[in-house]
């Protein structure tokens, strides 16, 4: 079995491998850029460590693994749009690097390419895979739908949050994990398994994104501080801090809710205040814990030896405590 790094770095590899010899440059070169500017690519290593549980040929499953990279990047061009953010990876977002309209056909292009890549398997797999990925791919739309309606809403409650995170989050989590074990012919009760524990990480990991675009340290995260309170994202944070807070906090924190015009910084710095006197953070750290706990009953169900398992634990522990 390989170790997470060396599936890392065999993923990298792969990436600045694929070539890029169409044209025109004006569609090709932001696809290049945002796939060259790192990430965690947590989701192509899951395709190939759950692969790696079953079988250690995991080039096999490369270029299906790549097509998850690329479509999660795809996302990535469009939903910086939508969210308005300028910068991630500690770069300009592409629509600010070129513009809105190459933010948009770029992604496209992205998406078929991602399709393209999903489909290199073999022909037996190929409507499973096709499955997994197409109904994956609608729901993080319908995620993603949810998160923008849900900005000009103040009633949303956490079942509604946790329900739109899993859309536009966990299921490409759990899609990698299930992704890995069909191509690896593993047993469907497995492959299911670990989608459910993919489902169960992938709430965390939005609760932990959603913690760090807050608490978060920007040369580390690389995404702007203080951006979702700008957008009025229906966060864990923020849907519990209307909840708890005392009347004063809430006249406030609403206040700033319904501003059409103020200074960010100084929204940003008032919105994290309350939440901090609310006691916000410890309550979302605790909600991640839970949804560890949850994830742990999920992989335990998964028919292989503890030690088999125990890398894919520990990459979900490293997400855990991630900063990034
Ligand atoms: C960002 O995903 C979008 C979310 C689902 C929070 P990642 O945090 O995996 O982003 P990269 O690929 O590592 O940059
Ligand atoms: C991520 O939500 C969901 C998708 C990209 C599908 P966010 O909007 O929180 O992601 P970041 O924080 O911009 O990476
Ligand atoms: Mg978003
Ligand atoms: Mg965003
Ligand atoms: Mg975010």
């Amino acid at each position: 079995m390989y170790t997470a790094k060396e599936i890392l770095d065999k993923v990298n590899e792969a990436l600045s491998s694929l070539p890029y010899d169409r044209k025109p440059q004006g569609l090709y070169a932001p696809i290049q850029y945002v796939l060259s500017l790192g990430g965690k690519r947590i989701r192509p290593v899951l395709v190939l460590m759950a692969y790696n549980l079953y079988k250690d040929d995991v080039e096999t499953a490369m270029l299906p693994a790549l097509g998850l990279e690329t479509y999660h990047n795809y996302t990535l061009l469009h939903d910086d749009l939508m969210d308005r953010a300028d910068v991630r990876r500690g770069k300009p977002t592409v629509h600010r690097k070129w513009n809105d309209n190459t933010a948009i056909l770029s992604g496209d292009a992205m998406l078929v390419l991602a399709y393209q890549r999903m489909a290199q398997c073999s022909a037996s797999q190929l409507p499973a895979v096709m499955n997994l990925f197409t109904e994956t791919a609608l729901e993080i739309q319908e995620g993603q739908q949810y998160d923008l309606e849900f900005e000009s809403r103040n009633d949303v409650k956490e079942e509604e949050y946790i329900e739109m995170i899993r859309l536009k989050t966990s299921v490409l989590l759990a899609c990698a994990l299930k992704l890995g074990a069909i191509l690896a012919d593993a047993p469907l009760s497995d492959a299911d398994a670990l989608y459910d524990f993919g489902e169960q990480i992938g709430l965390a990991f939005q609760l932990q994104d959603d913690y760090l675009d807050v608490y978060g340290d920007f040369k580390v995260f690389g995404k702007r501080i203080g951006g979702d309170i700008l957008c009025n994202k229906k966060t864990y944070m923020l849907i519990n801090a209307l909840l708890l807070a005392k009347k004063a906090q809430k006249t406030e924190l609403e206040t700033w809710l319904s501003a059409t015009e103020y200074n960010e910084e100084e929204k940003i710095a008032a919105v994290t205040r309350l939440y901090d006197e609310i006691g916000i953070p410890a309550l979302a750290q605790q909600k991640i814990q839970y949804y560890y706990k949850q994830a742990e009953q999920s992989l335990a169900k998964v028919n292989l030896p503890d030690s088999v398992k125990q890398p894919l634990w520990q990459l979900a522990q490293g997400l855990l405590n991630r900063q990034n």
